[in-house]
C-alpha cells in the first residue's frame, strides 16, 4: 500500500503560535503543512494569505500545501506560487477554465490540486484527472474546521480511483479523525488533512500518528 500522506491544517492551530505549533506537527511526523486561505466570497469566512504562507515557509521545510477558497484563483496564483506554496489547490466551483489554471500553476514547478466542494458530482471533474497532480473531495462545505464529516463525500473517492491516473493524490478535508481516516484510506485516499483532530487533542504525536 502506498504511503499515507498527512497534512496538518493550521487553521486549528493558535495563530499566535504558528511557528510552535506547526513544530509541533513536524515532530508528530506530518508530511506536509496544510494552510486555507478563505476570501469571504467563495465561502463566508476569511482567514490568511500571501504574507502567511511567505512567513511560513521559513520555518518549516515540510512542503505547503495551500487550498484556495477564493472566487478568480487565478489572479493569486502567481503570489501563492512565489510565496511558497509546492501544492496549491483550487476550487472547480471558482473557476471556468480548469486547463488553462492548471498549467498556470505547473508553470511555477508546483503541484496542481483541484477540490470538489460537497455538492459536486465526481462525473464532472473525470476529465480533468489527467492532468491534475492532487483532486481534493471535501469532506464537508468548505469554509470552517471543526464540522461533522460527511460520508456521502467520501463515496465519490472510488469514483475518482477508477478513472484516476496511477500518480494522482486523492485527499480528503473535513472531519477527519482516526475513524473516519480509515473509511477515507479504505475507499482509497492517500492523503488526509485534518485540523481539529490534530490540534484539540492532548497528544498531538499519536493524533497524527492514529491517521496512519
Ligand atoms: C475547511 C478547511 C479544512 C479545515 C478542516 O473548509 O478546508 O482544511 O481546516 O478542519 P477539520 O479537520 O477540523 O474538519
Ligand atoms: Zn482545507
Amino acid at each position: 500500500m502506498s504511503k499515507i500522506i498527512i497534512s496538518p491544517s493550521i487553521l486549528s492551530a493558535d495563530f499566535a503560535n504558528l511557528e510552535r505549533d506547526i513544530k509541533r506537527v513536524e515532530d508528530a511526523g506530518a508530511d506536509w503543512i496544510h494552510m486555507d486561505v478563505m476570501d469571504g466570497h467563495f465561502v463566508p469566512n476569511i482567514t490568511i494569505g500571501v504574507p502567511v504562507v511567505k512567513s511560513i515557509k521559513k520555518v518549516t521545510k515540510l512542503p505547503l500545501d495551500v487550498h484556495l477558497m477564493i472566487e478568480n484563483p487565478e489572479k493569486y496564483i502567481e503570489p501563492f506560487a512565489k510565496a511558497g506554496a509546492d501544492i496549491l489547490t483550487f476550487h472547480y466551483e471558482a473557476v471556468n477554465d480548469v486547463p488553462s489554471i492548471v498549467d498556470m500553476i505547473k508553470s511555477f514547478g508546483i503541484k496542481a490540486g483541484m477540490s470538489i466542494k460537497p455538492k459536486t458530482f465526481p462525473d464532472e471533474v473525470l476529465k480533468y484527472l489527467e492532468i491534475l497532480d492532487l483532486l481534493l473531495v471535501m469532506t464537508v462545505e468548505p469554509g470552517f474546521g471543526g464540522q461533522s464529516f460527511m460520508e456521502n463525500c467520501a463515496e465519490k473517492i472510488p469514483v475518482i480511483k477508477r478513472h484516476a491516473p496511477e500518480n494522482l493524490i486523492i485527499q480528503v478535508d473535513g472531519g477527519i479523525n482516526a475513524q473516519t481516516a480509515k473509511i477515507c484510506t479504505n475507499y482509497g485516499a492517500n492523503s488526509l488533512v485534518a485540523g481539529n483532530y490534530i490540534y484539540k487533542s492532548d497528544n498531538i504525536i499519536s493524533a497524527v500518528q492514529s491517521l496512519r
